[in-house]
C-alpha cells in the first residue's frame, strides 16, 4: 500500500520554502502521529523536503528523490524516479509512505491508495508550497478525528484518512 502523509491548511498550504524552517505551524500531536504511522516503514521524500530536516528520519528507510545522480545523504538512499523509489521501498516493506513535499505529492497522488491528511483549520497566506487538489469523486473520507486548540496547539485540525474509491 502506498500512503501519502501530509499536513495542509484549508487552502492546501504545506509550507513556505525559503523562510526559516519552512513550518507554517507547530503541532506536536501531529508530529507524534506522523512518527507513529511512519515508524518502521520506508519514507520517500523530495530533495527539497530532505533539505528542511535536521537529520534523517530514524527507524525508517529514507529515500530521497532527486534528478542529481551525484546527490549523497548519509544514512539515506536516493532515487532518480518515483518508480525507482517505490520499487526500492517495496523491497523493505509493502507499506510505504510518501511524505512530501508539494512536487513529490503531485507525482505520488496518482499512485497512492490512501492519504493521511492532517487538515489544519486555518489559512496561511505566506505559503508557497501546496498539496495537490483531490476530488471526492475519486477519494472517500474513511475517518476523521478532530483535535481542538489547546495550550500546545494554536490551531485546531482533523486527522483525515482518505481511501481511493
Ligand atoms: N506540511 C507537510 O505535510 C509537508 C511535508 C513535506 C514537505 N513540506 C514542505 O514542502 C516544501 C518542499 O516541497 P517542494 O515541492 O518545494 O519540494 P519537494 O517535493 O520536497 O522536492 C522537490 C525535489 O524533488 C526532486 N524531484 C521532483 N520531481 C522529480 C522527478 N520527477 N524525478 C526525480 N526527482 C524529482 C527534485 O530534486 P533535485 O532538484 O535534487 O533534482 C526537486 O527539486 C517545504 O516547504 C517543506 O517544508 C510540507
Amino acid at each position: 500500500m502506498i500512503t501519502l502523509i501530509a499536513a495542509a491548511g484549508e487552502n492546501n498550504e504545506l509550507g513556505k520554502l525559503g523562510y526559516g524552517n519552512n513550518a507554517l505551524w507547530d503541532l506536536p500531536d501531529d508530529y507524534q502521529r506522523f512518527k507513529e504511522l511512519t515508524y518502521g516503514h520506508p519514507v520517500i521524500m523530495g530533495r527539497r523536503t530532505f533539505g528542511t530536516l535536521t537529520d534523517i528520519l530514524t527507524g525508517r528507510l529514507n529515500i530521497i528523490l532527486t534528478r542529481n545522480p551525484d546527490f549523497v545523504a548519509i544514512g539515506a538512499e536516493t532515487a532518480q524516479t518515483m518508480q525507482q523509489a517505490i520499487d526500492r521501498a517495496k523491497q523493505e516493506n509493502p507499506d510505504i509512505f510518501i511524505i512530501g513535499g508539494g512536487e513529490v505529492f503531485k507525482l505520488g497522488i496518482g499512485l497512492a491508495d490512501r492519504i493521511e491528511l492532517t487538515r489544519v483549520h486555518s489559512k496561511f497566506p505566506d505559503a508557497n508550497t501546496f498539496f495537490p487538489e483531490f476530488s471526492e469523486k475519486d477519494w472517500r473520507l474513511e475517518k476523521s478525528i478532530e483535535h481542538p486548540t489547546d495550550d500546545r496547539h494554536k490551531y485546531s485540525f482533523s486527522f483525515q484518512t482518505w481511501v481511493r474509491k
